[in-house]
């Protein structure tokens, strides 16, 4: 059919159509299943041959700025039109969503699919680990590459071919293990051809990823140079071996002897540390995994002062404490094994204070899943058990329980620590984390009345041990425009995942110029010296 013969038919199907609806003034009109369909707006139309189409009705519809009941149109992907009352076609699927809250898919800034680590590779593979995110209402991570023997442009590489068997959306931060001309081109290479704004320095794991203040420093200034946010790991690497060395000289070898060996103080110190060097550079910094009080402290302080910290906590360190760590049975205190550690009692509320408060942004998982017979590997010695814990299926529903449930946060606070803070820093808002016309139809149905169980039994991670045994309730979850968790039930298409590039210079860069600027203008150097 012609342009002018659809346009037609489409100005008489609006006609025909009684609800015109909406800010734009915009209806949905369509035949069967597979033919055209055209949207027609005020400003715009738009007809396209394109399927699903999906209408999500009577929900509560929930962006972190605001929230109203309407009516979700999604269309090739997209939603297109918000707004009460859209009227049903034909050939359109209908979701009832009433007493429920239609929001925007979580985002996990945080995640490591088959990482390599202390002779391990983490048990969730992009397509595993993809498949939980989404059945928990996790429709994109960000998960970190790794360099390949110190190469980034290698490391990239092969975590491209990782996520070919992906089935939802994801991005890259990628990690930097040491410095030279050829991380520092590898860098600009990333983030001008590849869609990378952020980078990772890990100033612990010494004699593996860590890296020391003076590559530090490089990192910083070339990440301010190409407006790429840079992350750290915050504890003293060299403090952390000693302190390892020190509790398994007491004959300490099981897994409490983790916390015991990098203790709340080791973190606090790495935070402050590299919080001051990015004030030196002027440049904005990315905390990931906050697990302690002495590590918030450090970002609140230079939040108050007015510097440029992201301070990001995980849902283990918000949720849970360090007891199960000593649990008698190896296998138990194993899964909790992490870095930073679950801290003390205490930690986690005050985190939870923080970030109700703004002073932390954004909710992680650190998803980097080891089954028990991965962890067995450190049963003689705490040291060799692989770091890391799940949580990308979990994430969604525990942030609802602890946060939501318990009176601290809004709804729309929600969606904004769990899917538009992450955006906004990352730069691909309002495409993911808004329910926006015009924004990718990432979309999750909550059910604030159900409940369904947490269990090692009835997740989807490969891992065979659950830390959040109980909590739950994403009902509908809706993956570039289409279904793909309902009713406990996954229709997810392996490869259908798409890499979404992310843009330098994202809201954390604005004005740093004029800081720098006046920094320059204050120095009163160099003086003019007659000899
Ligand atoms: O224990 C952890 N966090 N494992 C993953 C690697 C990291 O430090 O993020
Ligand atoms: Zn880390
Ligand atoms: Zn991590």
């Amino acid at each position: 059919m012609g342009t002018s013969g659809m346009r037609t038919i489409m100005m008489m199907m609006l006609l025909l159509c009684t609800t015109t609806v909406g800010i734009q003034n915009v209806a949905a009109v369509r035949g069967n299943g597979d033919e055209e369909i055209c949207l027609v707006g005020s400003e715009n139309f738009e007809c396209a041959q394109k399927s699903p189409k999906i209408l999500i009705k009577g929900g509560t519809v929930v962006n972190a700025d605001h929230q109203q009941i309407a009516d979700v149109y999604i269309e090739d992907g997209k939603i297109q039109i918000v707004a009460p009352d859209i009227k049903e076609m034909e050939g359109v699927r209908v979701i009832d969503a009433t007493g429920k809250f239609v929001m925007p898919g979580g985002i996990d800034p945080h995640t490591h699919m088959e990482m390599p680590f202390m002779g391990e590779e983490s048990c969730d593979d992009f397509f595993s680990g993809q498949q939980a995110a989404l059945s928990g209402g996790t429709t994109m991570h960000i998960d970190f590459a790794l360099p390949h023997n110190g190469d980034l442009a290698e490391g990239f590489r092969l975590w491209v071919q990782k996520a070919e068997k992906s089935c939802m959306d994801y991005g890259f931060h990628m990690a930097v293990t040491k410095w030279n001309d050829k991380v520092a081109q590898d860098m600009e290479w990333l983030v001008k051809e590849k869609g990378i704004n952020s980078f990772k320095f890990f100033m612990a794991y010494k004699g593996s990823l860590m890296v020391s203040d003076e590559e530090l420093l490089q990192g910083f200034k070339k990440c301010k140079e190409l407006g790429a946010v840079p992350q750290v790991h915050a504890e003293n690497g060299d403090a952390v071996a000693e302190g390892q060395a020190r509790i398994f000289g007491l004959g300490i070898t099981g897994p409490e002897g983790h916390p015991l060996s990098r203790p709340p103080v080791l973190e606090g110190e790495a935070t402050g540390r590299a919080i001051k060097l990015a004030k030196f550079v002027n440049t904005p910094l990315y905390v990931v995994h906050v697990m302690s009080i002495d590590a918030l402290d450090e970002v609140s302080r230079a939040r108050h002062s007015g510097q440029r910290v992201i301070g990001e906590p995980v849902v283990s360190g918000l949720a849970l404490n360090d007891s199960k760590l000593w649990d008698p049975d190896f296998r138990t205190a194993a899964m909790y094994v992490m870095s930073p550690p679950i801290r003390a009692v205490g930690h986690s509320q005050a985190l939870q204070d923080a970030l109700s408060t703004g002073i932390l942004q954004l909710v992680a998982t650190d998803h980097c899943p080891f089954n028990s017979k991965q962890k067995a590997l450190g049963k003689h010695d705490f040291r060799k058990i692989p770091n890391g814990v799940n949580g990308v299926e979990e994430r969604m529903h525990i942030v609802w329980d602890v946060m939501v449930n318990s009176g601290k946060i809004s709804v729309t606070d929600y969606v904004r620590i769990t899917s538009a803070a992450c955006a906004k820093i990352f730069n691909i808002y309002p495409q993911k984390g808004a329910v926006l016309p015009g924004s990718d139809a990432d979309v999750i149905i909550l059910n604030p009345n159900a409940e369904t169980k947490i269990s090692a039994k009835t997740h989807h991670s490969r891992i065979d041990t659950n830390i959040y045994e109980g909590w739950g309730k994403v009902e509908v979850t809706i993956s570039q425009g289409r279904v793909v968790w309902e009713n406990e039930q996954f229709t997810v298409e392996r490869g259908s995942g798409r890499y979404i590039p992310m843009k330098p210079f994202g809201y954390l860069f604005d004005g740093l110029d004029k800081v720098d600027a006046t920094y320059m203008s204050s120095m009163q150097a160099p003086v003019n010296r007659n000899f």
